[in-house]
């Protein structure tokens, strides 16, 4: 088939958003495909909002236990850090000097925050330029994202085709986007996009009691118990018909509109499915966030195989714009 390449950033610990927009479709992308993958942690993206390190390496692990644990077959995917191939902050250089200011300042991830100039910092500026290295470095030919992404991998193939153009040469893969329709956006505890950066988000690894409390976090309206509620417009039900069968889904929604079903009802239901449908998935967490050393040999000996594909491809780059 073809390369494909993804990345979560360690910004905080992966939400279900992650795991339903990214992790599960690009874990069967994977699974289809004959060619080896590219599953990486965007550690270095997240230092644009974190500046905590203690905090990024526990996150840093979390998101590659996720991965893991959802069964990422690394014997077919190359499973890396990004900052431990500095190949591709070289790169980034490069392709800054490829992109102009008005595509930049376009960017979602700049302009919703490009009220408090003061608070935003160049690298979230140049984001859209380190993810395109990301990509581009590896010769992805497909990058399944969540629909929030979307703007970045136009960005990615814009970049890459004024490149070639400039340099009349077809260096750089162009890449195509893969957005799973029925996921493409998960909604948070308060209907918006789930976000780390909105704190609304469901984090179904947490211990039970802390889960409870993330669940019971879900804003609904004040429907009274007795009487019957629109399921369509309740973030519980939104997000219980996301992870469950359809006839789960349906009976729920019989409930809702029978009445005597209370958001605390359909809130427990909610609850109760993370834990029996996760239950693999979180114990598996636990133990990978329980032994460091196991994830850190997966990602180093992924991280020389990273090296030994996007090194060449770099030196061509280098070579072509004079610097060999
Ligand atoms: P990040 O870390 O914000 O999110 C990681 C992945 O999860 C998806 N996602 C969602 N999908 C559906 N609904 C949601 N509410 C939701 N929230 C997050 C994202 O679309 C993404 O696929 N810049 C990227 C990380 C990155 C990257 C890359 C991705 C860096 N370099 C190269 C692909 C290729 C980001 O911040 O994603």
């Amino acid at each position: 088939m073809a390369r494909v390449l993804t990345g979560i950033q360690s910004s905080g610990r992966p939400h279900l958003g992650n795991i339903l927009g990214a992790i599960v479709p690009a874990i069967e992308l994977i699974k289809q495909n004959k060619e080896e993958s590219f599953i990486f942690i965007a550690d270095l993206h997240s230092l644009t909002s974190s500046k905590n390190g203690e905090l990024r390496k526990e996150n840093t692990l979390a998101v590659a236990a996720a991965w893991l644990a959802f069964g990422l077959d690394i014997d077919k995917t190359v499973f890396y850090r990004q900052s431990r191939r500095p190949e591709v902050a070289e790169l980034t250089w490069y392709l800054s000097c490829f992109t102009p200011f008005p595509m930049l300042a376009n960017a979602h991830s700049f302009k919703d925050k490009s009220e408090r100039l003061a608070d935003v910092n160049a690298g979230l500026f140049t984001y859209p330029v380190l993810m395109a290295s990301d990509i581009l470095l590896y010769s992805a030919d497909l990058v399944p994202v969540g629909k929030d992404q979307m703007q970045h991998l136009e960005m990615t193939r814009d970049i890459a085709s004024t490149f070639n153009r400039i340099m009349e040469e077809e260096i750089l893969t162009i890449p195509e986007a893969r957005i799973d329709e029925v996921v493409k956006t998960i909604p948070g505890t308060d209907g918006q996009k789930m976000s780390k950066s909105y704190n609304n988000y469901i984090d179904i690894f947490l211990p039970e009691k802390q889960l409870k409390k993330n669940v019971n976090s879900i804003i609904t309206d004040s429907t009274p118990l007795e009487e019957p509620k629109d399921p369509d417009t309740c973030n519980v039900y939104k997000l219980y018909s996301l992870i469950a069968t359809e006839e789960q889904t349906q009976e729920m929604r019989g409930k809702y509109q029978g009445g005597n079903y209370g958001y605390g009802h359909a809130k427990k239901e909610f609850m109760e499915l993370i834990l029996d449908k996760y239950s693999k998935e979180r114990e598996l967490f636990n133990y990978y966030m329980e032994h460091p050393e196991e994830v850190e040999k997966k990602l180093s000996a992924g991280e020389e195989k990273a090296k030994s594909v996007g090194e060449p491809i770099l030196e061509k780059i280098r070579t072509k714009l004079g610097f060999r």
